[in-house]
């Protein structure tokens, strides 16, 4: 019965000038909805109420198990959309904390903040306000002569004198539940046709009731997008904060303005982030590795004590001490195991390389599982497609392959075998035998002493 939270998201997002649904636009890595989600949702303790309307189906989708969601048919302002969530939260709740889904940089903790200091207060409303130099669009919260706030204004019906107001709305509130569905019925259809959420401060203070301000003392935690110029400032403001904990959680980044690493990512202690390096999805990187310049890592996992230079890491599993680069490009499905070294321009896909392989030159290794110590010359293709299917290479450990050499799949190279500069090997090579030419043939049997 404690504090539920609503986030309205049914908005048409016009001044986007977008197909896309504008809180499906990305931001640090996610959806704009998602970074609401996760703080009021750490705030409450619960997942949210999500209004949605236009974009419906993609917004739910995108949004999945985390919310219940209601649906605005028509977009009627955010009174409207506010009352969407009636059936739902009445008698649910006894406060109800309300954002939006293009305010992605407030925080959980200034959500709680809010919600800690209405519960203080014995008024309906606590709302959020920022001081700020640009208005943005906002409403501007007006205070009587006695310091108390009277009204929030939006821009378009303010007057010249309240225009030059600097304390706007930041558009978060808490409300108190039993107050506010039976209040929601009272906002009067504005000159635009929308019921305006903002008109609930009017409301209670013409009956007498107070109306909280609280704050932000970080102002760019107020960065709403209503366009795609606010998207890049606040993509900008989050990098920014996303750099600065990782620095003081002990990673160095030698350039954060260049330095991109999406919301949720994970690094370890000593990890050392070179310029222009993107860390992107779900990706979680050890301690003390050395990643860039110039590099890219997508949805992979990296151990501790790897070193990746101007390469591109995608849906990939590195172990520890890996060294990649310069320009390697793992693919889906690549497994690099303790130790192995993959030099310049090499590309793995799929493929499984043991503890300490060897692949220093110019190689593709492509549906192969390639055993502990082998070593892969410049030059090795595993032709892994005919045409019409992919096959498998499986190199067992401690084989020896020779520069340039062609491995035509479906196809087994034995332990400690070898294959000649140059060979095109189209059949299994049995353990310790050396292959060579074209096609390669066995030319001799390896003895301890090789
Ligand atoms: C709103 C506030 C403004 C505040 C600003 C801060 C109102 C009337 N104005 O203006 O005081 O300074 O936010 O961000 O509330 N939405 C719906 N259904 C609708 C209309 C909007 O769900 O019918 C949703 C939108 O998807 C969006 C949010 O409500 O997530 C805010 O709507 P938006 O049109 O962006 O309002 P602002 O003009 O920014
Ligand atoms: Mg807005």
């Amino acid at each position: 019965m404690s504090t539920t939270s609503v986030i309205l998201a049914a908005g048409f997002g016009t001044r986007m000038r977008s197909k896309l649904p504008k809180v499906l636009h990305p931001i640090g890595g996610h959806p704009m909805i998602w970074h609401a989600l996760q703080a009021v949702k750490t705030a409450t303790g619960k997942p949210p109420v999500v209004v949605i309307g236009h974009g419906a189906e993609d917004v739910r989708e995108a949004v999945g198990e985390n919310a219940t969601f209601t649906i605005q048919e028509e977009q009627l302002g955010t009174g409207h959309a506010l009352q969407q969530a009636e059936s739902l939260l009445r008698n649910k709740t006894k406060y109800v904390l309300v954002t939006s889904a293009d305010l992605p940089l407030l925080t959980s903790q200034t959500f709680l903040n809010l919600i800690d200091e209405h519960k203080k207060q014995p008024g309906p409303i606590t709302l959020l306000t920022a001081i700020l130099e640009d208005a943005r669009g906002f409403g501007q919260v007006v205070r009587g002569s006695d310091g108390q706030v009277q009204a929030i204004v939006e821009q378009a019906q303010a007057t010249p004198d309240q225009l030059n107001i600097r304390e706007l709305n930041v558009g978060a509130y808490c409300f108190d539940a039993k107050w506010l569905w039976d209040a929601l019925k009272r906002i009067p259809i504005s000159s635009k046709g929308e019921y305006y959420l903002t008109d609930l401060v009017g409301i209670a203070v013409e009956h007498g009731l107070a109306v909280k301000a609280q704050t932000l003392s970080d102002v760019s935690e107020s960065i709403g997008i209503n366009t795609r110029v606010h998207l890049a400032e606040a993509e900008e403001a989050l990098r920014q904060r996303i750099n600065r904990d990782f620095m003081l959680s002990g990673v160095t980044i030698v350039d954060p303005k260049t330095t991109y690493i999406d919301a949720g990512v994970s690094i370890g202690q000593d990890t050392t982030i070179w310029p222009n390096t993107l860390l992107q999805g779900e990706t979680f990187i050890g301690k003390e590795c050395t990643l860039g310049p110039n590099t890219v890592v997508r949805h992979s996992k990296m151990g501790a004590g790897c070193r990746v230079l101007a390469s591109v890491i995608e849906h990939a599993v590195i172990e520890n001490n890996v060294n990649i680069g310069p320009f390697g490009h793992l693919r889906k499905g690549s497994h690099l195991a303790d130790g192995v070294h993959m030099g310049n321009f090499g590309e793995v896909k799929n493929s499984h390389l043991g503890p300490g392989v060897k692949m220093g030159h110019f190689s593709y290794i492509g549906d192969a599982t390639i055993g502990q110590d082998v070593n892969i010359g410049a030059g090795t293709i595993t032709c892994n497609y005919d045409g019409k299917d992919k096959h498998h290479t499986h190199i067992e450990a401690g084989a020896f392959i020779g520069s340039d050499t062609m491995l035509v799949a479906p196809i087994k190279v034995g332990k400690a075998a070898r294959t000649g500069a140059g060979s095109v090997v189209t059949k299994d090579v049995p353990d310790k035998t050396v292959v060579a030419g074209i096609p390669a043939r066995a030319i001799r049997k390896l003895d301890n002493s090789d």
